[in-house]
This record gives C-alpha cells, structure tokens and sequence, in this order.
C-alpha cells in the first residue's frame, strides 16, 4: 500500500484542503504517514501570506532532498498558495519537486500523482465551488467546511485574491447535504470558512444559509470565519442573535486603528464604521466575544497611527487579537507603496501591541470567574493528559480536572475556577 505524508502551514481553510486531499488520497488506495522517509509521495500545502512562513516551508522542503536522495522513487508535491504564485519557478529553483498544484487544483490530486513527469497545475478553476471533494477529518465533533472560495476584496497587503482567485460560492444545497453527513456521523460543531463569508451568495444569502443550518438535528454549534467589517449586515447580527446554535463569537479583523490607514490598505470602512458594528452586534448579543487580526508597521504607518490603533485596541475591548508584522507581498499593491517601514520599527509596535491586548484579554477572562459557561467538550488537553479540554460558545479554551468521566462532544456546564492568559479552568456543575 502506498502511503502520504501531508505537511500542512498556514490556515484553516489549508489545514481543510489538506483534509480533501488526505480524501482523495486515500480512495486511492494510499495511506497516511506522518513520517516523510517512510512515505512514497510528500504533500506540502503551503502559505504565503507572510514571509515567515514561506521562510518556513522552503527549509522544510530543502531537507526532504536528502530522503529523495537516498528514495529515488519518492514524489514531491507542494500544493497551496506558494504553489500558486510560484508556479513553474519551484521547479526551477527545487528540481527535485515533482508536481505544483495551486488550491484551485487540489481537486485533480489523483491524476496529478499518476504521472511520472512532473505537473504544474496553476491554471484558474471557475468550478471550483461545485467540485464535491470527500474531505478525510481528523477531528470527530468539530468539522471545517468551505462556503465560498476566493477573495474579491484586493486588500492592498493581501496575496490571497492572487492565489485564491476570485470569490466564487459553492451551492447552498451541497453545503446542507455535507453538514447533514456528518451530523449523523455524530459531528457538533460546524466552522464554515471562506475568505469572506459573509458576502456569500447562491440562490440564498449567508443569514439565511445559517438558518437553514441551524436546523439540522445533531448539529449544537455553528461558527463562521472570516467576516468582513465592510459586508457585516443587519441581518447577519439579528440571525447571530436569534439563531440558537449559532456561537457568539465573530472574528471581524480591523487591521488598524487608524482611518487613514485602512484607506491605503483598500479595506473599505473607516474607524468609526467599525466602532458602529462593533456596537450593534454588543447591543444586540450580550456577552459576544469579538476578535481580531493586526498589522503592525503598514507603510506610512507614523507614531501617531500607531498610536490611533492601540487606543482602539483599548477602546473596543477584543477578546483576543492575532497581530502580525506587516510583511510586503511580491505582486500586492502595499508592497510597492514607497515608505516601506524598518524592521526594527515594525518588531517595537508588535510588541507593544501585544503587551496591550494581553493585558485586555486577561482582564475580559478574569471576569468570567464564577461564571457557569456551556462547553463543548474536545477530548483530553493537550498540556495536561489529566485534564479534559473544550471551549465556550465564545471560542475560549476551558481546561476541566478529570473528576468524572467526560466524552468528546459532551455538551456540559463548567464553572470557571480560574483564568489564565490564553485559557480557562473550570469544573462542572
Ligand atoms: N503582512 C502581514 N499580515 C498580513 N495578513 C495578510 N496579509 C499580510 C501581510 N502581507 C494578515 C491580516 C489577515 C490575516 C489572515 O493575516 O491581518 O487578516
Ligand atoms: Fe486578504 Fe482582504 Fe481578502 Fe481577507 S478580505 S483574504 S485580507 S484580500
């Protein structure tokens, strides 16, 4: 039997593809090994969104040379976005890489590995939405399912709408047939994912997908990333708000402070627009955990921007941040933009930034002391094999003391005993 080794960088919405690929790998007949020198073919799904984990990726692949060097026989694939926007160039620069295959393309995995010479397969895939893949989860209560691929939105640091291609919906009804499989595999949780999701649309909107979602028997909670600020309707925080399965949680990237400088990153609302929704969806939904992603060090960032973004870090209160330096990307508008900042400079408002959201979100944990949350029970913690792991409906992490036997997909009420910086500790009630 011929086995896979599949390394997988980057997000969500990879770690999916990886899942699809394992899939269609394995109604080959291959099987899994995590172990590349025991493998006949070594999967790298890559990311490009920052430098560093491109960094990451080519020292990885540089070392699975030697393997080949001593397992002639061994292919090489390096499927993504860095596939995508290298294209031909991989093989040039790493002749021993056997196969290229952009996202769009992970659909023709089987053919592509059939093939003695080498495959470049890049070319833009309009059907890509209606293309059924059988996904091989790793997981068994929570479960990632693409909506919608690619992005319209041309962000001016952004590489993905290179790699990703414009924004195209998959089919409400192959969605709904998917999330109802697995329901009856016994999946709770559902993460539906898209660059974008909620500018969605097929023959329904995304309120209204989450609705018919929220019907399904045996699915508990339903989560969504990402979201957009621009397209966060009315209507999607009055569905977020009366749908009872659907998890108070919106992950809603600001990306900076400053007006200005979202002007130069084209993301389409001001400060202020983003203080307005951010409002409406705590008016409306008691208790929402809203996070977010930051760049730190945009060109023409000045002092004074900086500034402007740690006051709104401070003003809206995010349960959690993921903040980044900005990191220009070949071929994005930003990383043509002239007044490129110093590292130096970009690592310092990093930091900073870092230092104040972690402070924000230890108080906003603190608070949960003596509160009853409902978790959703994942299996046992990773830090602590006498400890079983979950998560609030608010995505925070609940570390529970193993006093009575608890299953993974255990729905159960835990007080929270203690907060830490990056998780809860709870018993049930
Ligand atoms: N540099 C730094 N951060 C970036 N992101 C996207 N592109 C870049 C870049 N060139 C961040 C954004 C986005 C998150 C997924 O990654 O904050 O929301
Ligand atoms: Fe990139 Fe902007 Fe699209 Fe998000 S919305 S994927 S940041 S271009």
């Amino acid at each position: 039997m011929k086995k896979y080794c599949m390394i997988t960088f980057g997000c969500q919405m990879n770690v999916h593809d990886s899942e699809k690929m394992a899939g269609l790998l394995k109604s080959e007949g291959y099987s899994e090994t995590e172990d590349p020198k025991d493998a006949d073919i070594v999967i790298f799904n890559t990311c490009s969104i920052r430098q560093k984990a491109e960094q990451k990726f080519f020292s990885q692949l540089g070392r699975t040379k030697a393997i080949k060097k001593r397992k002639p026989g061994l292919k090489i694939a390096v499927a993504g976005c860095i596939a995508q926007q290298e294209g031909s160039s991989i093989l040039q620069r790493t002749p021993y890489v056997d196969y290229v295959i952009g996202p769009q393309n992970i659909c023709a995995i089987k053919d592509i590995v059939r093939s003695d010479s080498a495959v470049i397969a890049t070319d833009d895939n309009p059907n890509v939405a209606d293309i059924e893949l059988p996904a091989d989860r790793k997981d068994t209560v929570r479960a990632w399912i693409n909506i919608m691929y690619g992005c319209n939105n041309f962000c001016s640091y952004c590489i993905v709408p290179y790699t990703r291609g414009r924004e195209k919906s998959r089919p409400a009804i192959s969605i709904l047939d998917e999330i109802k499989e697995l329901a009856d595999k016994g999946f709770k949780e559902i993460t539906l994912l898209g660059q974008n999701v909620n500018s969605y649309k097929s023959d329904m909107n995304f309120p209204a997908l989450l609705g018919e979602i929220n019907r399904i028997g045996g699915i508990e909670r339903i989560r969504f990333v990402t979201s957009h600020p621009k397209d966060l309707s009315n209507e999607l925080i009055y569905a977020i708000r009366d749908l009872e399965k659907v998890c108070e949680h919106v992950h809603l990237p600001l990306q900076s402070g400053s007006t200005r400088i979202l002007a130069l990153m084209n993301r389409k609302y001001a400060y202020a627009d983003y203080v307005k929704t951010v409002g409406k969806l705590c008016k409306e939904i008691p208790g929402i955990a809203i996070t977010s992603d930051i760049i730190a060090g945009f060109p023409y960032e000045t002092d004074e921007d900086h500034k402007t973004t740690i006051n709104a870090i401070k003003e809206i209160g995010f349960d959690g941040i993921f903040a980044f330096k900005f990191s220009p990307r070949p071929g994005t508008k930003a990383s043509e933009m002239t007044d490129q900042l110093d590292e130096g400079i970009k690592t310092e408002r990093l930091y900073e930034i870092l230092e104040v959201q972690n402070k924000i979100t230890e108080d906003k944990n603190r608070m949960l002391e003596g509160r009853v949350q409902e978790v959703l029970i994942e299996g046992i913690s990773e830090n602590d094999s006498k400890k079983f792991s979950g998560r609030t409906r608010t995505n925070k992490i609940v570390n529970i003391p193993s006093t009575k036997s608890l299953r993974a997909g255990d729905i159960v009420k835990v007080k929270v005993t203690r907060a830490l910086r990056h998780s809860l500790e709870g018993k049930p009630v």
